[in-house]
């Protein structure tokens, strides 16, 4: 599912690269929908962008050089305001690390095609909103180097029992056996949340202690605060124990529980309740991708629909979405190509309906280590690749 336009009005793209040829390749594939330009040389992009405008750089491969990188840390330091992507000729954890070091919110190896680009141009994009347009000539205030974020999924359904969180929990397994950092699955189906019981743990702290501590919540606090599943090492922060505790998370309680996770996790996976709420409007508008699970039947197809016009009411980009049919084998009267024309949008992965599910769910380990060789295990692996590849962080074949 793909649709960048909403972004490309508040800000321009530039190209830097001393290679031509490559720099109008590069601008070339950003389409014609993006106000973008190409300049050899850094010196030359500022001279021609004022301080303060929010801008996407596309640096081509000739910045991956220790010189190179220098020249965008400083450009990154002085200013917020430009969110940086680094083309590189290969990928290595090496090269995204010094990438990141440098300020770069994206790495992409060359050639990257016409969708990731579009895409990581969004998502960098997206994180530009965040800082506010300057006024006038001050000198601005060294920032420091904002580390990269951890990348926000939610798993939403506008249906119970669509497959949430057995999507939810198996994405987060298949995240964290892959990333390259921590990956925390939150359930934010606040009162009838059951991520601890399908991983069978046993809480000692919920979204409530982080909620009664949120003034004084930092990264080191809310990690106190969560639980890891050791079978997969992916940490889950529960639903609170008591269904009345729900009305005490805000949606502002929730959303900033997600930033500060997102300040030192790779993956923030949020599982949520089958009724859309405050709590859940608010993530889906902080999130980077949204997960939306259908049934293969009727009630599920109609849902969804209302689901998608929802989301176009809330002015939620279609870039962020992706589809996944959940029991797509079943034998209901639908097939994948028929819900899709109704849909209008294509799937993104399909999981097949697989008693190997329930199974795991009653005794409470993720069919991903239950039953690790089911054809449903693959398809969850798939959906996590999905992520990984959009982030660098797939191991390459
Ligand atoms: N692909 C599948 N194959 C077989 N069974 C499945 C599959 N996906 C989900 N299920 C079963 O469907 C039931 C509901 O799944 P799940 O609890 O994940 O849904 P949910 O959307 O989180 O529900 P709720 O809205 O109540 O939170 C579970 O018992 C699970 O075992
Ligand atoms: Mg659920």
């Amino acid at each position: 599912v793909s649709a960048v336009e909403p972004y490309f009005e508040a800000f321009s793209v530039a190209v830097v690269d001393d290679d031509p040829k490559l720099r109008t390749r590069l601008a070339m594939q950003l389409g014609t929908g993006v106000r973008s330009a190409s300049f050899p040389s850094i010196e030359l992009l500022e001279e021609r962008f004022v301080a303060g405008e929010p801008l996407v750089v596309i640096f081509g491969p000739s910045f991956s050089t220790a010189a190179g990188l220098h020249d965008v840390e400083r450009l990154t330091r002085q200013r917020p305001e430009i969110g940086a992507i680094l083309v590189v000729e290969e990928l290595s954890t090496q090269a995204l690390q010094q990438a990141l070091r440098a300020g770069v919110k994206d790495v992409l190896a060359a050639p990257a095609d016409a969708g990731q680009l579009t895409e990581s141009v969004t998502r960098v994009a997206e994180t530009l909103n965040a800082f506010p347009l300057r006024s006038g000539s001050a000198a601005p205030a060294a920032p420091e180097v904002p580390a990269k974020l951890g990348r926000v999924i939610t798993v939403f359904s506008t249906k119970g029992g669509a497959g949430k969180s057995v999507v939810a929990s198996n994405l987060a397994v298949a995240l964290s056996r892959k990333a390259d950092g921590p990956v925390v699955l939150v359930d934010a189906d606040l009162q009838f949340g059951d991520v601890a019981v399908m991983l069978k743990l046993t809480p000692q702290h919920t979204i409530v202690e982080a909620v009664s501590a949120i003034d004084r919540l930092d990264p080191q606090l809310m990690q106190s605060l969560l639980i890891r599943h050791e079978p997969s090492g992916v940490l889950v922060l529960p639903a609170p124990l008591e269904p009345a505790f729900a009305d005490q998370v805000s949606a502002a309680n929730m959303n900033k529980i997600v930033s500060i996770l997102k300040t030192f996790c790779a993956y923030v996976v949020i599982d949520t309740p089958a009724h859309f709420n405050e709590v859940v409007l608010g993530l889906l508008e902080d999130s980077d991708d949204i997960v939306l699970i259908a049934g293969m039947d009727i009630p599920n197809i109609k849902n969804v629909k209302l689901g998608l016009q929802t989301l176009r009411l809330l002015n939620i980009p279609v870039s962020k979405l992706k589809l996944v049919l959940n029991r797509a084998n079943s034998k209901a009267k639908l097939d994948v190509g028929e819900v899709e024309r109704t849909l209008s949008i294509k799937a993104d992965a399909l999981i097949p309906s697989d008693v190997a599910v329930p199974q795991s769910v009653n005794k409470g380990v993720p069919v991903l280590i239950d039953a690790p060789k089911a054809g449903v295990a693959r398809s969850f692996e798939q959906l996590a690749e999905l992520f990984l590849i959009a982030d660098g962080q797939a191991a390459r074949r």
